[in-house]
């Protein structure tokens, strides 16, 4: 298994039981190793098999289910009770893109696939792991939405509208569980590195590219999955008992700027417009 930089991870969070969907590959697999290096005991879930590779005995977990479908749902909330005895932390994280670019390459049957997996997902996991979380005293549930839901221009539409969606969903679902003790917030990750962006990366490197992926970004690079995780952790953690309801950009400062294009070096600038001056004959 690839090493993942756990970020010295201080956060106490033995005692919790946390699921974590989409747990074989970036984010969630970051996720899953992370929350467990913290103490908490893991059910690690993907429809991928090779989410059995995470699996530490009796801290890390791993089942095979798919996020979308209601009945691995339940499956695994209750897989969660019956190895660990309850549990305490969701984090609905699996996700697609539908393999999609533009919007006349949607067709309704991949709007139906992107909205089943990112957007049903994490509503089937709050409706029924919400109440069992609520029995346990309290807790935290986290969603993996995008900076592509806040605004335009940063994926495909479906999957944009269902990250769009999912930053509704825990608006809606902090106020359905007020004054159960479970917290319910997003995270909206910015470019990271993963089997996802993969081909975004992998065009970058082959046209000497890289240095641009970052560049609309203040910190000037995409993010290693563990940036995300560690977001997810603390929102898990009591450290965050006072957020719910919440989008939280983890995206290098991306979604905090408007767009801007390349600007052209001072002088030459000054030359052009002195140029274009003198020929409408405004005289600066
Ligand atoms: N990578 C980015 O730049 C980025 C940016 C913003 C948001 N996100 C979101 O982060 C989340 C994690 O993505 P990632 O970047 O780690 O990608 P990834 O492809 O590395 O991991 C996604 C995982 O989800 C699993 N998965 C997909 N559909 C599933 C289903 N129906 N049931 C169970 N598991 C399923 C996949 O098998 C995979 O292991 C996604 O929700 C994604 O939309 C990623």
């Amino acid at each position: 298994m690839a090493e993942v930089n756990t970020r010295g991870a201080s956060i106490d969070m033995s005692g919790k039981v946390a699921l974590v969907t989409g747990a074989a590959s970036g984010i969630g697999k970051a996720s899953a190793l992370m929350f467990a290096q913290a103490g908490a005991q893991v059910l690690a879930c993907d429809r991928n098999p090779e989410v059995s590779a995470l699996a530490q005995e009796g801290r890390i977990e791993a089942f095979q289910m798919d996020a979308g479908a209601e009945a691995d749902v339940i499956a695994a909330l209750d897989r969660a009770e019956e190895v660990f005895g309850g549990i305490d932390v969701i984090f609905a994280n699996a996700g697609i893109t539908g393999g999609v670019r533009d919007a006349s390459d949607h067709t309704p049957e991949i709007w139906a696939e992107v909205l089943r997996v990112n957007l049903i997902g994490p509503a089937l996991l709050i409706q029924h792991g919400g109440p069992r979380i609520a029995a346990r005293g309290g807790g935290a549930i986290i969603a993996t939405a995008s900076v592509a839901g806040m605004r335009a221009n940063a994926g495909p539409v479906a999957y944009s509208a269902s990250k769009a969606g999912v930053i509704n969903l825990v608006q809606n679902a902090a106020y359905a569980m007020a004054g159960t003790g479970v917290r319910v917030n997003a995270i909206c990750p910015g470019l990271v590195e993963t089997e996802m962006t993969r081909p975004i990366y992998d065009y970058a490197r082959a046209t000497g590219a890289e240095g641009m992926l970052g560049a609309r970004t203040p910190i000037q690079r995409g993010a290693d999955p563990s940036e995300i995780a560690s977001v997810a952790l603390f929102l898990a953690s009591p450290m965050a008992s006072f957020v719910t309801g919440q989008a939280v950009p983890a995206c290098g400062g991306l979604s905090a700027s408007h767009p801007f294009g390349p600007r052209p070096d001072p002088a030459e600038a000054a030359k052009v417009i002195a140029e274009y001056r003198a020929k409408v004959g405004s005289g600066g």
